[in-house]
């Protein structure tokens, strides 16, 4: 039985991946997509998940635009990594669908709620559309079925501040109530994907193909692969999402361990930051599963495949 997935996501490059992964993957089933304010305006970023999906004729699945701003920080978009429509150089067409006329944080607790213990939500922006969800209705808490995040850095440098990672520094606030609402979460931080390096040759492997999807794939990582050698001495790009999502049906890419999580609220330096109780100092039972240990070529290899799969079927 393939799983049924809720995306909330803010495409951006390398969410516009995982959309990708998710409808090439016969291991689940995208139900639906909510968009969240994060490398781009919500307004952006739902219009670029419509794209997408349009690219990969999938346009079947719903777009919920989401949340515009944090709960308690300014908004701050990441031009400067996902370039200023979030998709890097590639230019999609307009989307000829409209997102739907229900509000993000509502439909993942109609999702939710209509299939108890059905639906694994996965969470690759601002957690700001799940954490009002769970303010609005707590019982969803009981009723999702996993909730994967992409997000933090336990053990590693932020990439949005020394301390922060950015989904997590983007909206701390809405981290804090999810990581401490007692929903069953695995967490993927930078630890492990800054592991997981999409080359140069992975992308004249998939360039083989003559195909939309591939033209798509070199146009947006073009521009991502020269912010991480900009910014980050990075040769290749860091693609965080689809990895996250690929956990949900290839758990072993990964090795995890139960910890006590938490993201700090405090107005200094390490606004974002989040840190694992790894001596459990504080006794308190873990509250999430977290991957801090992978190995790179088998996602990447599950990730080209697909690709190649996806791109042959629609070239
Ligand atoms: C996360 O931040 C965003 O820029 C990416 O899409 C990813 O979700 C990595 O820190
Ligand atoms: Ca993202």
């Amino acid at each position: 039985m393939p799983k049924h997935i809720v995306l909330d996501t803010d495409p951006g490059i390398d969410d516009a991946l995982a959309i990708l992964l998710a409808l090439a993957s016969p291991e689940i089933v995208l139900d639906g997509i909510s968009a969240i304010h994060g490398n781009a305006s919500t307004a952006q970023v739902t219009t670029n998940a419509l794209s997408i999906l349009e690219l990969a004729k999938a346009s079947h699945v719903p777009v919920y635009k989401g949340c515009e701003i944090p709960l308690v920080q300014p908004s701050l978009l990441s031009p400067e990594t996902h370039g200023n429509t979030g998709l890097g150089y590639a230019n999609l067409s307009a989307p000829l669908n409209q997102a739907r006329a229900q509000h993000g944080c509502d439909y993942l607790i109609e999702q939710i709620m209509s299939h108890p213990k059905e639906i694994t939500l996965v969470a690759i922006g601002p957690l700001t559309n799940v954490a009002l969800a769970i303010r609005k209705e707590p019982r969803i808490v009981e009723n999702v079925k996993e909730v994967f995040i992409m997000g933090g850095a336990i053990r590693h440098q932020g990439n949005t501040t020394p301390l922060a990672e950015y989904n997590t520094y983007v909206d701390p606030h809405a981290a804090h109530m999810v990581f401490h609402s007692g929903m069953p979460m695995t967490l993927t931080p930078l630890d492990v994907t800054y592991q997981c390096i999409f080359l140069k040759e992975d992308l004249d492997r998939l360039l083989k193909i003559d195909s939309p999807i591939t033209k798509f794939i070199a146009d947006s990582t073009r521009f991502y692969m020269e912010f991480h050698d900009e910014y980050q001495k990075i040769d290749g790009c860091v693609i965080n999402d689809p990895m996250t999502l690929a956990l949900t049906f290839m758990p072993e890419i990964c090795d995890y361990e139960d910890l006590y999580v938490d993201v700090d609220i405090s107005t200094g330096v390490g606004l974002g930051n989040t840190f694992a109780d790894f001596y459990n100092y504080e006794k308190k039972a873990p509250n999430m599963k977290v991957a801090l240990g992978v190995r790179p070529r088998m996602f990447m290899e599950l990730f080209l495949e697909r690709m190649e799969k996806l791109a042959n079927s629609l070239s």
